[in-house]
């Protein structure tokens, strides 16, 4: 009796290491409380809408959201000067309700621009000082219409090119590199409270990528530039291997003062799914977290689309997808139980 006693004592009165926590969380809400980490998806409005299933999951799931295409410009002004808050409002609203924070996506971007604003640059009727400061009136009117209620704001999106060049959009060709520095600034003036970022994909891994984006921040931080973030989408594929250096790049952007966030996570497969394909993408998953986990700097995990009811995969990449957490039906696949059973540094 008594050394079962003794043992069992032993066993109480043993502390537990500080990451360790009690109980495994019971969703990724939990997770994200657990590990001090924000945890996102990207939202699909209509389903928020319309299907009971698809909001009830993610208002139980995430802490985080952020508009999959809603806030873009040809969504909030798809005339001009005919402005369509609708879509956005309903996210900001349904956010605010179900104690989420909210990633504004995105502000300056070469794609998802309204037809009028990109056939007015090409056929010359809007000039580059009407471009200037029409730029200027979209960053200031849609991020004063959210002031205080976005955590942070993707103000430019993919501005570099994969070889390290600056991407040739219309910004580039007909503001000059200055575009980027007056965005983060009328940004700053019309919410002063909202974390200002660079998003980019592949900026996980491809080093000529990561060189520019550096010194472009640099350069930015020396002009007095208002940037306090660097967002990594995270658009991986389980036919490429994971980007093993990621933790490190994002320590160098964590160097340079910034918050780093992953803010579009997501693991397509080449079709057909199969249990192997599906134990190699829940590695990718808990690797990211991970990965996010091991960054002090990193504060945000963000997925894009959490079902494969409505992921942007099989239309993007033919043969493609099964990349999000859930299946269509919203049951978790293993790449969901895998996030929860990351064991947290922090
Ligand atoms: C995608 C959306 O998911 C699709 O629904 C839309 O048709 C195209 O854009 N990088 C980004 C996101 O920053 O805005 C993109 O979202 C995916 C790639």
């Amino acid at each position: 009796m008594k050394p079962l006693i003794i043992a069992l004592a032993l066993i109480l009165a043993t502390p537990l290491p500080a990451y360790a926590h009690p109980r495994p969380p019971r969703d990724l809400r939990q997770l994200a409380q657990q590990t001090g980490i924000k945890i996102g998806s990207a939202v699909d409005i209509a389903a928020l809408r319309a299907e009971s299933d698809y909001r009830k999951v993610l208002n139980r799931e995430f802490s985080h959201v952020t508009a999959e295409n809603a806030m873009k410009w040809e969504s909030v002004e798809p005339q001009r000067g005919t402005f369509t808050w609708a879509d956005a409002d309903t996210l900001v609203d349904n956010a605010r309700r179900n104690h989420q924070q909210v990633r504004g996506h995105t502000l300056v971007w070469h794609n998802q621009l309204p037809a009028w604003l990109t056939t007015g640059v090409a056929d010359g009727t809007i000039g580059n000082a009407e471009l200037r400061s029409i730029l200027r009136d979209h960053i200031t009117t849609q991020v004063r219409r959210y002031k205080g209620k976005i955590r942070a704001w993707d103000v430019v999106n993919e501005v570099v090119e994969e070889d390290g060049t600056m991407r040739q959009s219309i910004w580039l060709t007909h503001l000059g590199p200055g575009y980027i520095a007056d965005a983060f600034r009328w940004a700053r003036r019309a919410d002063p409270h909202a974390k200002l970022f660079i998003n980019d994909y592949n900026l996980e891994w491809n080093a000529p990528k990561i060189e520019t984006t550096l010194a472009l921040i640099k350069d930015l931080q020396a002009q007095g530039v208002p940037i306090d973030g660097a967002g990594f989408q995270g658009h991986l594929g389980i036919q490429y291997d994971y980007p093993g250096d990621w933790a490190n790049v994002m320590r160098r952007f964590a160097g340079l003062g910034l918050e780093v966030a992953v803010t579009e996570l997501d693991v397509r497969m080449e079709l057909p799914v199969t249990p192997e394909k599906l134990a190699t993408q829940a590695q990718y998953y808990s690797r990211a977290l991970t990965d996010c986990l091991s960054v002090k700097a990193c504060h945000e995990l963000t997925v894009w689309g959490y079902t494969d009811r409505h992921s942007w995969v099989p239309g993007w990449f033919e043969g493609q997808g099964s990349a999000c957490l859930l299946d269509e039906s919203l049951a978790p696949k293993p790449a969901y139980q895998s996030l929860l059973a990351v064991k947290s540094p922090r």
